[in-house]
């Protein structure tokens, strides 16, 4: 039977990792894959020690400095859905696309190393999360190690984030003791060693919580003590809500080691029953657009340039809304209205680029452009004209500012500046009394690939002089008066014009707050 539109929808699930580096999104990536049948080894998505490269390192600067600048979506068939992983490029390569990505995801897995607990960029990706209100996911990782107390670790992530948390189990020890989870959810031990007890991975729990049956393992202490542990959660900790956790105020918390692949499965296996299918959308004008109306609607998120140097290809990923994508089907592009046909389209996998041949409301594909396309465009199908809401701008916290090496090769310069900054590449600024140029970015590795695409792509070499960290701050036009610069707090305008203020620091910024109180300073997200 053929399956409607809607129950293809509905299977879907599409997600982004959030953590730290080095907290255990590839390993925990890749054991996702390997359970979904998508990759037969570890070690396919990441080869960065042994010189092999994914195939979604396509820039050369990838290459050369041994990490993935691109957002690639990986997709697993798991007990009847499509998980669909969007990668967040994390590690030196944070950027705005970072943060993008997680406007294209309908849930988010964040996960922590339990000897680190949350660190900044976790907090960061966090803070994008909480502000879509998507469901988030935690996976408590590296429990195969020693790190800090579990009760802490919760403790931490309600403290800092200001999210409540739900354990969904909880460990039986952990480093060299580890001995597995007390699964709350799924009212069962998961045991690090079935070979100590009987060959069994899991053991049920009867209604008082204990173990039925006889085994080493309900002798240790270790064990007692995560009983004890759930039965003080239970007393007073945050109450289960599906709820809550659709609306992202509260997190199901798993615990796991990635690198040995336990609690995975546990893990995936609760993530499809609570994680959403893709959702409505707003426009600009208001409307919702359900994934399950039939004409195509989506949004470009990320446009990636020249993954591959011989072609000059640009890709533009499209988070399809609604509908169902056909190969040669015709799109208008809503901020141009010029037609355009969707006919050489790519799907992204870990080991392979495959084309599309279905594609649903919740999915990712590749559209390789010519420069038609802008992040924030939307693209919809048949007459019915639709404009989603605009995507956020995020402030940016490092800067530079920019110079042409060749002052005769100006115009190239100022060719290559407009078409980066256009394509989100990076954030632009001009001072309000020199017109120097500032280039803005999340990540230092903006920085990077901008001068490395302006001199291959454009041929212009640059000059650009650190400025370090600022904070930007955004005023309304009626308050601008120019004598407020200062090198403390230098007056710019952004590329729409606006006018923005670089402050050296947080008391450069309270110093102006004090002596300017009715101007209004507002940060993007
Ligand atoms: P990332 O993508 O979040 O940056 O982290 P990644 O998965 O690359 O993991 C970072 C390091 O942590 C890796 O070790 C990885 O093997 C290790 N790791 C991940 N999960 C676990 C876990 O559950 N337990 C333990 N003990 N280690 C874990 P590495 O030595 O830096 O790299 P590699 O040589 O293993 O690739």
């Amino acid at each position: 039977m053929k399956e409607t539109l809607a129950t293809k929808v509905s299977k879907r699930k599409t997600f982004a990792i959030i953590s730290h580096p080095d907290a255990g999104k590839t390993t925990i990536t890749e054991q996702l894959l390997l359970l979904g049948g998508a990759i037969r080894q570890a070690g396919t998505v990441k080869g960065k020690k042994s010189g092999k490269f994914a195939k979604s390192d396509w820039m050369e600067i990838e290459k050369q400095r041994g990490i993935s600048v691109t957002s690639s979506v990986m997709q697993v068939d798991y007990a009847g859905h499509q998980i669909n992983i969007v990668d967040t490029p994390g590690h030196e390569d944070f950027s705005e696309d970072t943060y993008r990505t997680l406007m294209a995801v309908d849930s988010a897995v964040m996960v922590i190393d339990s000897a680190k607990g949350i660190e900044p960029q976790t907090k960061k990706l966090f803070k994008v999360c909480r502000m879509r209100g998507i469901p988030i996911f935690t996976f408590i990782n590296k429990m195969d190690r020693d790190g800090q107390e579990p009760m802490d670790l919760i403790a931490e992530l309600e403290e800092v984030l200001e999210i409540d948390a739900y354990p969904m189990n909880w460990p039986m020890g952990m480093g060299k003791t580890f001995q597995g989870i007390y699964d709350i959810y799924n009212n069962r031990v998961e045991l690090m060693h079935p070979e100590q007890n009987g060959d069994n991975d899991f053991l049920p729990l009867n209604e008082e919580g204990e173990i039925v049956g006889d085994f080493p393992i309900t002798t240790s202490s270790i064990y007692t003590q995560a009983m004890e542990d759930v039965l003080l959660l239970k007393e007073a900790g945050n109450p289960f809500s599906e709820e809550a956790i659709a609306e992202g105020e509260l997190t199901p918390v798993f615990f796991g080691s990635a690198l040995t692949g336990f609690g995975v499965h546990t893990f995936l296996d609760a993530y499809v029953d609570f994680a959403p299918s893709p959702g409505p959308n707003k426009t600009e004008e208001g409307e919702t657009i359900l994934p399950s109306k039939e004409e195509l609607t989506g949004f470009i998120f990320k446009i990636q340039a020249n993954m591959n140097p011989a072609h000059r290809d640009r890709i533009a990923f499209l988070r399809i809304c609604s509908g169902e994508f056909k190969p040669g089907m015709d799109v208008t592009i809503s901020r141009t209205k010029k037609k355009m046909k969707l006919g050489h389209t790519t799907q992204f996998m870990a080991d392979s680029r495959e084309s599309v041949e279905s594609a649903v409301a919740g999915d990712i594909i590749g559209l390789y452009d010519t420069g038609n396309l802008q992040i924030g465009d939307t693209l919809f199908e048949g007459k019915d004209a639709v404009q989603f809401e605009a995507l956020p701008q995020f402030t940016p916290e490092l800067f530079m500012k920019v110079t042409p090496k060749n002052v005769m090769k100006q115009k190239s310069f100022y060719k290559g500046i407009q078409q980066l900054v256009q394509e989100g590449a990076i954030q632009f600024y001009k001072t309000y009394h020199t017109e120097e140029f500032i280039l803005g970015a999340v990540g230092q590795l903006q920085f990077e690939v901008f001068q490395y695409r302006l001199l291959n792509e454009y041929n212009s070499e640059v000059e650009m002089t650190p400025m370090g960290t600022k904070i930007a701050r955004w005023i309304e036009p009626d308050d601008l008066n120019p004598n407020m610069s200062s090198s403390r707090n230098l007056l710019c305008r952004d590329r729409f014009d606006q006018p923005v203020f670089l402050f050296e620091n947080q008391f450069a910024m309270r110093w102006f707050e004090d002596k300017y109180p009715d101007v209004k300073l507002t940060a993007l997200l």
